[in-house]
């Protein structure tokens, strides 16, 4: 018997009147189910968030904190202010054309990209999932990307790490603070299923080094394929080296772009949602999908959060006649920078100021790339536009500028161009693990990716840090759980060296990290800055090339520390680093109830696991 309740895709918002184009070839909800990202009915963002009962904050509720005077990485500076935002998820399958192409995904509240959670800095945030995965189920967990857990290690949504997996038809309450301020985005943290559309943005209201008049909020750019997550895993874990790494089909901006359909990229036989499971799409493609489109006002000067959510490219973005001046990377203001391109590789963030200079109608692109082929995640789409108009723009044309540069470096933009505002020497003498980067074939004829000759595989019942925290923190038996045990150092770089062709953005959770030094061949011990070198959460480790990365060990728990392209990590690119031990303090008892209800499923249903897992 099916103990399951019977799949329906969510219902349709009514669409605010006067933002949907009526000439569009369709409709907003055909494109992008009920997301209103890139249209011009898109809300502006406030400074900071009312209290949580409706309250306004006369004054930030930050005091006098500054981005100079302040390092949120350190309890005592993190406010407390006492306000909980509370979202719900309730996450499905269905079935949308963001470039005019349909294909199955997996939506939070039937939007692509999913809804914004904001919270002013210090805030309390508390996210419901409902796992309404079906046909087929799913295990699935949201991973807060960037955010601390400091004390909450087990709500930082990687299973096998912090949790089980949410059961299909069931729910989990994630509750954590946002301890850090700035730009970053959700993801679910479950194989690869966040390709398949589990992804938002994220942004926690703080003090900022330069003012600003208008926050356009998020821009979120990502690659976009168009077969199921499945079936590109199933290539990526199989043994045909050919289809290692795929291209994307497409590149979206907020979730849009078009597609031109003489150019078919998929056949019925390609399109699988499990194993033994074919989908029942067939190919359906709509040309000139609507782009995003952005608001301007002449003279004003805008914020942008730019993100990369793809699961592969890197991505080179720019606008038209503006210059960009940097004011963050990922949750770390840096020295504002003026920039023409700005470098993302997957999961890292950049805030950008624009002063709109051009004329009252006037009306630029902004565009992105991802350049640099297989190595670097590239695209079989050069290159995705998106419009700004200005106050008096005609909306119904479109802007006919040009680009002005050429980036296609696969590596992230120079070291020195981020400064971090607050500044921080890294402790001296850290312990220095050396791990190498590689990518062999199995005893099974499998690819793998590996470091220091170990691939991850995930075991979703067995959370790592459950185990941890009752004391048991060595596993001989499990090579495979790749945990590095740096028990009571306090400081510790990686030093990677990336002995493949690809180019791997790597991610430690918990911690902003300090990078040391990166650039080709391997590290020579050097420090670039070492007074005040950059940090963040995701730095891209050049293909044949290098990167240092330090980072304090003051924050007990099991870390993951992978590489965030998504086909990488199920191919099992990532290792986890287990810090202080003895200090993880006790898993709440809501913790091992997501393994009963999960234990239970996997006791009566096949999960599927091709990959790495998480
Ligand atoms: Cu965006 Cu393991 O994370």
């Amino acid at each position: 018997m099916n103990p399951y309740p019977t799949y329906s895709a969510p219902p349709k918002q009514a669409w605010p009147s006067g933002c949907e184009d009526p000439n569009a070839p369709l409709t907003n909800a055909e494109q992008v189910g009920n997301s209103t990202w890139g249209t011009l009915c898109q809300e502006t963002f406030p400074k900071w968030l009312p209290s949580e009962n409706g309250k306004p904050y006369t004054k930030a509720p930050w005091g006098d904190k500054t981005t100079k005077n302040s390092d949120a990485t350190v309890r005592s500076d993190v406010p407390n202010t006492g306000d909980t935002r509370y979202y719900t998820f309730n996450i499905t399958r269905d079935q949308i054309s963001t470039d005019g192409v349909l294909r199955d995904v997996i939506l939070i509240n039937g939007q692509f990209p999913g809804p914004i959670i904001e919270a002013n800095w210090g805030d309390m945030v508390e996210v419901t999932v409902n796992n309404e995965i079906g046909h087929p189920f799913e295990g699935t967990s949201v991973h807060w990307h960037g955010f601390l857990q400091r004390d909450t290690q087990w709500y930082d949504g990687v299973p096998a790490v912090g949790q089980c997996p949410i059961a299909p038809f069931h729910s989990f309450t994630y509750k954590f603070q946002a301890e850090l301020y700035g730009s970053s985005w959700y993801h679910a943290h479950y194989s690869a299923q966040y390709t398949g559309g589990i992804v938002g943005p994220m942004q926690i209201y703080g003090p900022t080094q330069l003012d600003y008049d208008i926050d356009v909020g998020p821009v979120m750019i990502s690659d976009w394929f168009h077969v199921p997550y499945f079936s590109i895993v199933a290539d990526a874990v199989g043994t045909d080296l050919s289809v290692i790494p795929p291209v994307s089909d497409n590149i979206l901006i907020n979730g849009r772009a078009n597609h031109d359909c003489t150019q078919r990229t998929y056949d019925n036989s390609s399109q699988w949602l499990a194993s033994n499971l074919e989908s029942n799409i067939t190919w359906t493609c709509v040309d000139d999908a609507p782009l995003s489109k952005f608001k301007f006002e002449s003279g004003k000067t805008h914020r942008l959060r730019l993100s990369n959510i793809g699961a592969d490219g890197m991505m080179k973005f720019q606008i038209d006649g503006h210059t960009m001046t940097v004011i963050a990377v990922d949750f770390v203001p840096v020295e504002p920078k003026e920039a023409s391109v700005v470098t993302l590789g997957v999961g890292q963030r950049t805030d950008v100021l624009v002063t709109a200079n051009g004329g009252k109608e006037s009306a630029y692109w902004m565009r992105t790339s991802a350049p640099g082929g297989e190595a670097c995640g590239g695209s079989s789409t050069p290159e995705t536009l998106a419009a700004i108009y200005y106050e008096g723009a005609d909306t119904t044309k479109l802007p006919t500028t040009a680009a002005a540069y050429n980036n296609t470096e696969c590596y992230n933009d120079a070291l020195e161009s981020t400064i971090p505002e607050y500044s921080i020497t890294p402790s001296p003498n850290p312990f220095v693990q050396d791990l190498e980067l590689s990518l062999v074939m199995n005893a099974t004829g499998n690819y793998e990716w590996q470091i220091n000759n170990q691939t991850f595989r995930a075991n979703f019942n067995e959370p790592l840090l459950f185990k941890a925290a009752e004391g048991n923190v060595s596993y001989p038996l499990q090579p495979q759980w790749a945990v590095h045990n740096f028990d009571k150092n306090s400081s510790v770089v990686l030093n990677v060296t990336n002995k493949t062709p690809f180019a791997h953005p790597f991610h430690l959770h918990g911690h902003n990290m300090y990078v040391l030094d990166e650039g080709d061949g391997a590290w020579d011990g050097s420090i670039r800055n070492q007074q005040n070198p950059a940090r963040r959460d995701i730095q891209t480790i050049r293909a044949g090339g290098f990167a240092a990365l330090q980072f304090e060990a003051d924050n007990p728990g099991i870390w993951p520390f992978h590489c965030h392209v998504a086909w990488h990590l199920s191919g099992g690119l990532a290792m986890n680093v287990m810090s202080r031990p003895d200090d993880i303090p006790a898993i709440p008892n809501v913790m091992p109830e997501t393994c009963v209800d999960w234990d239970w499923y996997s006791s009566h249903n096949v999960v599927d696991q091709i990959d790495a897992g998480s």
